[in-house]
């Protein structure tokens, strides 16, 4: 039985593995298929933030794999003091198959997978979004081609989702570029303990972005605030202006370039509508492959238990 809390889990070759199921399950699905391959499996998604695309694309996913789907709050399912998170990891765990969890706290989803009989994902924490990098690498091979010869360049807050990309992206051997205002960049903790772990990652944090974009194949965004920070929007607006990703910067990367971001957009803060919704913008693509990428990983997950 394995757990999804970080990208460390997953070896390189099983990320890939987990690639080449999610374009077989893709392929069958846009030829009518749907193979029934988790029927009589139970799916339990524990959040406590808001989720359009990552609730939706596992339950969606597990309901076309054969599977059922239960979704609590974090509240209702008691992580709010009503049992200890032990108890509530026991409970679950007997209950399901896999458990998806979306919280704050990333030491909550740790715990709760150290408890946990079910193999747990992280549906996003306040450190990671494995599921978002996958989707994103394999979004890039598809779209942009052959992953070696990309580079992704990440402009704004260093957050849960670059994070994850720095990761996903060192695993697979692309290099990755984070550009971000002072005081808002990926922790020097972070990247060392990430080069430590895979000494051929190849990450670089450059300040200036239309420095940063060059080279590019790939560039990224994300929300200024995230989750729990949207007290500080306003501050925010003012440190990250010149990381806005717009037409001008575009032009500073190669004309055949693609944009992406993991959405949700706050249009006209971290990226102008021109850019969002032109040619080069694959977000909708990414969007997309967030369910063929649950399909995929659960499959796989399931094929560890
Ligand atoms: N990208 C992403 O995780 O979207 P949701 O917050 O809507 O799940
Ligand atoms: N960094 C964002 C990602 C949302 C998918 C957040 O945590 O709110």
């Amino acid at each position: 039985m394995r757990h999804l809390v970080t990208l460390h889990d997953l070896e390189s070759s099983e990320i890939l593995e987990i690639f080449a199921l999610v374009q077989e399950l893709k392929d069958k699905r846009n030829s009518g298929e749907r193979p029934q391959l988790l029927q009589g499996r139970t799916m339990t998604q524990v959040f406590e933030k808001p989720s359009l695309r990552t609730r939706l694309s596992f339950e969606s996913a597990m309901w076309e794999l054969g599977g059922g789907a239960s979704f609590f709050t974090c509240k209702e399912a008691g992580l709010d003091g009503r049992e200890s998170i032990e108890d509530v990891a026991r409970v679950i765990g007997r209950f399901s198959d896999v458990v998806t969890m979306r919280t704050f706290s990333h030491e909550l989803i740790e715990t709760f997978s150290q408890n946990s009989e079910a193999s747990v994902i992280n549906a996003l924490s306040d450190l990671s979004h494995p599921c978002q990098a996958l989707t994103d690498l394999y979004t890039m091979q598809e779209i942009a081609g052959d992953l070696s010869q990309q580079k992704l360049v990440y402009v704004g807050d260093g957050n849960n989702v670059a994070y994850s990309l720095a990761n996903c992206c060192a695993k697979l051997g692309v290099p990755f570029v984070v550009s971000s205002p002072e005081g808002f960049e990926l922790s020097s903790e972070f990247v060392n303990d990430l080069k430590q772990k895979i000494p051929a990652a190849q990450i670089e944090l450059v300040a200036d972005p239309q420095r940063a974009v060059a080279g590019a194949t790939v560039i990224y965004t994300d929300v200024w605030a995230s989750m729990g920070q949207e007290a500080e929007t306003e501050k925010r607006k003012k440190i990250f202006a010149a990381y806005q990703i717009n037409s001008s910067l575009m032009s500073a990367a190669e004309k055949n370039c693609r944009l992406m971001h993991c959405l949700p957009a706050k249009r006209g803060l971290e990226i102008t509508d021109d850019v969002l919704d032109s040619k080069q913008s694959i977000v909708f693509e990414q969007a997309e492959n967030r369910k063929h990428l649950a399909k995929g990983l659960l499959v796989w997950l399931m094929q560890q238990a």
